[in-house]
Order: structure tokens, then C-alpha cells, then sequence
């Protein structure tokens, strides 16, 4: 059995179950609104989020049908983040077909994820837990926010790893969190198994971003968007951030703030990309990475069902050595 096979191993039938019931929340009788949704929905994402939901609920329970709704808002939501994500990072490719805003244009996009949004808020409003909608509407603010943050620290003067890790745990933990967290909670598992399932997620969704953010330093046919995109819109994660604190001259640091500011060429870019790796920052970036799967591993909540033990192991694995 392959990785992937292992973490849907317990949770086949309810898997087939919110794929169904994805697929038809995303409608709609207005035909532009009709079209770019089919148009989403015709390329599936890997679907880490409402795997998640699922094991977790299996883990403290049996699957329901609030853990299937508290499933569909998080794919949804975080669905809709990526429609966003692409007009806020002027991205062209997403899911190995053109973005939203390539195909159609920002309009669109805004209009589209938005409605996502709010089909993400309905369907937490079915699980009929009212902590989950605010678990999900808290969620909503913390992705918001984490890209605010991501956006104002470009014209930061200093390197900080701390704002960083902020910003990675508000735009992409927070819905792993929430989804580890909302499994639980759609069983009913008691209050401090709730808060040990929202910590295991959290670490997770710190690799799972570090993981993403190493990704961007090479190219990747598989992946099906652009890499090289996080520098180019001034971004600077974690492997360059370690570098510059750690080993970098003013002359360096001066390249570092015109990427940033935008004001960098491509050649530039380039060479700073080769320097960063020569420097060994994907090799720190990925010890951080395999910390936080290390302290995931240890916060694996004691469980009756083997499987989904295993399934969940697998699943850590998976987020830190996955190639897309
Ligand atoms: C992309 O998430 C956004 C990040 C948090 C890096 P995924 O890599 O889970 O995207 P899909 O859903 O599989 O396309
Ligand atoms: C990931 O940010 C978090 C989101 C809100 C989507 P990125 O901008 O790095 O995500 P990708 O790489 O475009 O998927
Ligand atoms: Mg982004
Ligand atoms: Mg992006
Ligand atoms: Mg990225």
C-alpha cells in the first residue's frame, strides 16, 4: 500500500461521502457563477484538510454528519483562500490548470471566492455545533489576517523568523488546527482532548508550510503552480530569512531589501536563490521541518483503533515528503 492509500485506509466511506457532497455544493443557477465553479472543481486539490477532519473524528468517534459539514466548510474555505491567494500574488497557475484571475480576471476571482466563503459558512452553520461556526468564522479572520501580516512585513528592514512563524501559523496552521480541532469536536471527544487535537494540527500545518515554502526554491513540473513566485513578490521565507541572520554580508542584506521592495531584477533574484541554497538554508528549513513533524508525532493522541494511528503517522509523513 502507498502512503496515500494508508491515510484513507478508515476513512474510505466517509471520504466518498464528502467528495459527493462537495461536488455539489459548488452550484449555482447564475451561469458565469455556474461556470468558474465547474471550472474549480474540475481539478481536486490533494484534500489534506478534510482527510484530517475525518481521521480526527474517527480517532475520538465515528464520522457524522456534522464531522462531513465541518469538512466541506474548511475544503471550502480553504478553497476559496486559494482564489484570493492568487489575485493577492498575481499567480497564474493553480492546480495544474490557469487560475481564476489568469482565465477570467481579478473581478472574478474576488466575486467567486467570496460566494466560496460564504457556501463555507452555510455549511458550518448544517453541522449544527454552534462552536464550530465560530471555530470557522475565527478561521476566516486568522487567514486574513496571516496574509495582512505577510503583506506590511515587505517593507520591514529586518529579518525576523518570529514574524514569520506568525504569519505561517495564521494563514496556513490555523486550518490545520481548525481541522484537527473540528473533527473532534463533530464526535463530541472532551475539552482537553479537543485542545491536544487543535496543538497536533497546528504543528502540521507549521511543516506543511515550510514545506511549501521549500518548494518555491525549485522548479517542479508536478506541483502545477509557479515556483519562484514568493521572492518575486517580495517574499522572504524561512530559508533565506536563516541565512541572512546567520551568515549573510551588508551587500547581501542590501539584495535581500530591494527583493522585497520589489526593486530587484530576475538576474538578481536568481543569484540570491543559488546563495541562499549554497548557504544551507533549505537544509535548516527542513530540520525545522522535521522538529515540528517530531513534535506532531508526539502529540499523537492515544487511540482504541490502530488504523488510524497509523493513518495519521502516515499522513505527518506525507505532508513533509510529499513532491506536490
Ligand atoms: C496550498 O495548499 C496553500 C498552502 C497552504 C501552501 P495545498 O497544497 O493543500 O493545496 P491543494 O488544495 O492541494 O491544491
Ligand atoms: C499559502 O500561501 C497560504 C494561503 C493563504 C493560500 P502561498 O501563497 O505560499 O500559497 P501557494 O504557494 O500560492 O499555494
Ligand atoms: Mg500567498
Ligand atoms: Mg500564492
Ligand atoms: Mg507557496
Amino acid at each position: 500500500m502507498d502512503k496515500l492509500e494508508v491515510i484513507k485506509k478508515p476513512i474510505e466511506k466517509g471520504l466518498s461521502e464528502f467528495k459527493a457532497l462537495f461536488d455539489a455544493s459548488l452550484k449555482s443557477s447564475t451561469p458565469l457563477l455556474d461556470e468558474v465553479l465547474g471550472y474549480i472543481k474540475q481539478r481536486n486539490g490533494k484534500m489534506m484538510r478534510p482527510i484530517l477532519v475525518l481521521l480526527m473524528a474517527k480517532l475520538y468517534g465515528g464520522i457524522n454528519d456534522s464531522t462531513l459539514h465541518a469538512a466541506l466548510s474548511l475544503e471550502l474555505l480553504h478553497t476559496a483562500s486559494l482564489v484570493h491567494d492568487d489575485v493577492v500574488d498575481e499567480s497564474n497557475k493553480r492546480r495544474g490548470q490557469s487560475s481564476v484571475n489568469a482565465l477570467y480576471d481579478n473581478k472574478v476571482s474576488v466575486l467567486v471566492g467570496d460566494y466560496m466563503l460564504a457556501t463555507s459558512l452555510r455549511h458550518a452553520s448544517y453541522t449544527n455545533h454552534i462552536e464550530l461556526v465560530g471555530l470557522v468564522a475565527r478561521l476566516g479572520q486568522d487567514l486574513s489576517e496571516g496574509e495582512i501580516i505577510q503583506l506590511v512585513n515587505i517593507s520591514n528592514r529586518d529579518f525576523s523568523e518570529e514574524i514569520y512563524f506568525d504569519v505561517i501559523r495564521k494563514k496556513t496552521a490555523a486550518l490545520f488546527t481548525a481541522s484537527a480541532e473540528s473533527g473532534a469536536i463533530s464526535v463530541n471527544a472532551p475539552k482537553d482532548e479537543v485542545e491536544k487535537a487543535a496543538l497536533f494540527g497546528e504543528m502540521i500545518g507549521i511543516a506543511f508550510q515550510i514545506k511549501d515554502d521549500i518548494f518555491d526554491y525549485f522548479d517542479n513540473e508536478e506541483l502545477g503552480k509557479p515556483t519562484g513566485n514568493d521572492m518575486m513578490e517580495g517574499k522572504l521565507t524561512l530559508p533565506a530569512l536563516h541565512v541572512l541572520n546567520t551568515c549573510a554580508n551588508e551587500e547581501k542584506k542590501e539584495l535581500a531589501l530591494r527583493i522585497r521592495s520589489l526593486s530587484a531584477s530576475k538576474e538578481e533574484i536568481a543569484s540570491f536563490v543559488d546563495y541562499v541554497k549554497q548557504e544551507g538554508g533549505i537544509t535548516y528549513a527542513e530540520q525545522v521541518m522535521y522538529d515540528y513533524r517530531n513534535k506532531a508525532l508526539a502529540l499523537l493522541p492515544e487511540a482504541a483503533d490502530e488504523a488510524v494511528r497509523t493513518a495519521l503517522t502516515a499522513y505527518i509523513d506525507y505532508v513533509i515528503k510529499r513532491n506536490k
